[in-house]
């Protein structure tokens, strides 16, 4: 057999996916690794999709969506992310996941380095290598309230660094960065000419901390401000606001001026994405938002209950300002290889839980619990984790 190109060993498996696959094969596991909404579709929008299947609206369709999605999108980025942008500048995507891989694709060659947030959601790093770039982690530490240093950050560029990932609400902290942050890392940015790319995957999903668009805040502090996005891709995605992860809709959001080229990419990966699908993204954005609502209370009453349940056991969390995440200190029962210790606990106790260091070096020790559970499974796989036994504070405020 040929062999692979060289570099595609380098591209590490998901370790989420991993316990996944173990939970597959065995019987009554609680289901809290994956970031799946447990709330069903709305009605509304399955029937659209239904419609356009009934329509046969199942040809080829341009490589940047519909217009009427674009268009719509164009709406909804003006009304809830302040970003003025025209329809040449919306590409819908197989969800956020190809978004990200088109934005990273664009932008680095094979040697470049990509500064990642660690912990941050595993497909960065896959990208990265899938590329054969370097993805260079910069740390987001709970004694810093899991926001990104400068000073770090200013320490690992080099010559060949092109691109800074920002997640915000993160995947798997549940951490919002405030203005000032952002308003620092475009600064940063703009310093060492770099791109962002901006995952704003769990945007609809924050509490006390509003979400903002590093996309609207580079357009209105450019250095022609005013005159539109410089240095920002931005991603988002159905998945989670809609619970459609498995309709497989996102869009990334790009600069002006690259309409060509993207089309040419488009064309040449996935030609376009499936017209059913986008006539499913059409009606969740003109349709209500009220389930969005609904979804947020419940995941956001999720949280109270699970951090609750951690707090009476001594288990030490991470306070969460967005997505629907709860970041878990398990670092008294799991000896330093979460990993394993995941994979026992899912055999043994029939939890699955996403293991921290799937998602970076500094994940050692914690756990990602999905609140988008059901709360008696939440409760009973909270109940199933080993207690604390010291009195450390419970909660991290970040
Ligand atoms: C931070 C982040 N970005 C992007 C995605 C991709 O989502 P999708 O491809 O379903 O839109 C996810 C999914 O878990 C995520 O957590």
């Amino acid at each position: 057999m040929p062999s692979l190109a060289a570099h595609i060993p380098s591209v590490p498996g998901s370790g989420i996916r991993r316990i996944y696959e173990i939970a597959a094969e065995l019987d009554g596991v609680i289901s809290l690794g994956v970031g799946e909404p447990d709330v069903p579709i709305a009605p509304h929008i399955a029937e659209a999709a239904k419609a356009a299947w009934d329509r046969d609206d199942t040809d080829y369709n341009p490589n940047g969506g519909i217009l009427p999605l674009r268009r719509a999108i164009v709406d909804k980025l003006a009304t809830d992310n302040e970003m003025d942008v025209d329809t040449e500048q919306v590409w819908v995507t197989i969800g956020g996941t190809q978004a990200l891989h088109l934005a990273m694709q664009l932008t680095l060659a094979a040697g470049d380095e990509v500064l990642i947030p660690d912990p941050g959601y595993t497909t960065f790093t896959m990208n990265a290598r899938m590329l054969d770039a370097r993805p260079v982690p910069y740390s987001l530490m709970p004694e810093r309230g899991f926001r990104p240093n400068i000073e770090e950050l200013e320490a690992l560029v080099t010559p060949r660094t092109r691109m800074i990932i920002v997640n915000s609400p993160s995947n798997p902290l549940g951490a919002v960065f405030p203005r000032e942050v952002l308003d620092e890392l475009l600064a940063f940015a703009r310093r060492h000419d770099l791109w962002i790319l901006s995952d704003e995957v769990y945007e609809r999903f924050t509490w006390g901390e509003p979400h903002l668009s590093l996309a609207a805040l580079d357009a209105q502090s450019g250095q022609d401000a005013g005159g539109g996005i410089e240095r920002v891709f931005s991603v988002f995605s159905f998945s989670k606001t809609y619970a459609m992860t498995g309709i497989r809709v996102g869009y990334l959001v790009t600069p002006s001026g690259m309409a060509a080229t993207l089309r040419t990419m488009q064309e040449a990966t996935i030609s376009c994405a499936a017209m059913p699908d986008q006539f499913a993204a059409l009606a969740a954005l003109q349709g209500e938002q009220e389930h969005v609502a609904a979804a947020a209370a419940h995941y956001r009453a999720n949280y109270r209950a699970a951090s609750a349940a951690l707090e009476a056991r001594g288990i030490r969390y991470l306070e969460p300002t967005g997505a629907f995440y709860l970041w878990t200190d398990v670092s008294h029962a799991s000896d330093g290889d979460v990993a394993a210790w995941a994979e026992r606990f899912l055999v043994h106790e029939r939890v699955a839980v996403a293991p921290g260091s799937a998602f970076g070096r500094s994940g050692e020790g914690w756990i990602r619990l999905c609140l988008a559970a059901t709360e008696a499974d939440l409760l009973a796989g909270i109940a199933r984790l080993p207690a604390r036994g010291d009195t450390s504070p419970a909660v991290h405020s970040g």
